[in-house]
């Protein structure tokens, strides 16, 4: 039986996008339409047990909205996966789950993340040591992808191997970043492996989903367990919606719904952790898609304070 049993099949979560993903996103996403699964930006393990402890550990804030929420971590260190595990059990989190794919030079080239596909003793050390932090209290999951160089499924056997709860596999190589379509065929063959081993282990696709019915379609071919959605949700923060109203949102709707984002951003992060600039990437979500809307977000981005930008949005609404 899995320990992530409450989720519904096909489920669909919203993707851990570093600096994207916060808990002021993922509630205005919730509100739109939430997903079944929310997972915070990934945390670093060696951060976190650092004395860069009280940077780091704003990553884990989430509220009554965006939840059930599982804690992404990534590092290097068993030890301190050991730790961080225990720690996000008593946070409330529902489940841990490890950053096996993050694609990043700087991160591979110290050995964490994707290089793991490398390195499949310290993979495994590194799942061993979480289960234990967990110790059955929550669920423990990886993220990763089908392989490094080449497409490899003798690395998603390994993990399956080591009892994972879950599995999402973002279906390309590191080495093929983003530029190609995602390879859906191959987390079919996952899903498939998963079945001839007899696991209870939930197989999520992930890779170049645009709305909930493309993704109820590819977990319906692949008989996968769920849907993980990213940059999806860029073009519709309603995407999980099987009936989302984002095309014929007018301009006032969409800058009022960007307007409670910044209410958020401003309750939550103003002037500690995440300067205002951190906001220009959400303006391109909202203030998009009509005409006019360039000249919109220049005057927007050019805004020093969330007063400020919240002023710009209002008379904006009102014109
Ligand atoms: C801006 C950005 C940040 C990301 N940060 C993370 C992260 O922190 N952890 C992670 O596992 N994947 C991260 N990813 C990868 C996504 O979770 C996802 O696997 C990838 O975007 C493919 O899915 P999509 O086509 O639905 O976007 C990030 C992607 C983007 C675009």
């Amino acid at each position: 039986m899995s320990r992530l049993n409450f989720l519904p099949n096909p489920f669909f979560a919203l993707a851990p996008m570093d600096d994207v993903t916060d808990t002021v996103f993922r509630q205005i996403v919730a509100k739109c339409c939430k997903p079944d699964l929310f997972f915070t930006e990934f945390v670093n393990a060696d951060g976190l047990q650092s004395l860069g402890r009280e940077g780091v550990i704003q990553k884990l804030k989430f509220t009554e909205s965006d939840q059930p929420i599982i804690a992404q971590i990534w590092g290097l260190k068993p030890e301190n996966f050991y730790k961080t595990a225990r720690e996000l059990v008593e946070l409330g989190f529902s489940g841990v789950d490890l950053n096996f794919g993050c694609p990043d030079k700087t991160v591979v080239k110290n050995g964490a993340c994707s290089a793991l596909i490398n390195n499949r003793s310290l993979a495994t050390e590194i799942i061993q040591a979480t289960k234990e932090g967990v110790s059955g209290r929550a669920s423990v999951s990886v993220k990763t992808r089908l392989g490094f160089e080449v497409v490899d499924l003798s690395w998603a056997e390994l993990l399956l191997d080591q009892g994972v709860d879950m599995l999402t596999i973002h279906g390309r190589t590191r080495k093929e970043l983003s530029k190609v379509p995602a390879h859906w065929e191959d987390i079919g063959r996952v899903r498939k492996m998963r079945d001839d081993k007899k696991l209870p282990t939930l197989i999520v696709g992930n890779g170049d989903v645009t709305s909930r019915k493309h993704g109820e379609e590819l977990a319906q071919k692949y008989s996968l367990d769920g849907i993980m959605i990213g940059r999806g949700v860029f073009n519709d923060p309603f995407v999980f919606s099987s009936t989302s109203p984002w095309q014929s949102y007018s301009r006032q709707q969409k800058i009022a719904l960007y307007s409670e984002h910044v209410r958020l951003f401003a309750k939550i992060w103003e002037k500690k952790y995440r300067p205002i600039r951190t906001l220009n990437k959400f303006c391109k979500i909202y203030v998009n898609g009509y005409e006019g809307a360039k000249g919109d977000r220049e005057k927007i981005m050019a805004a020093v304070s969330t007063d400020e930008l919240l002023l710009i949005l209002h008379e904006m609404i009102q014109s």
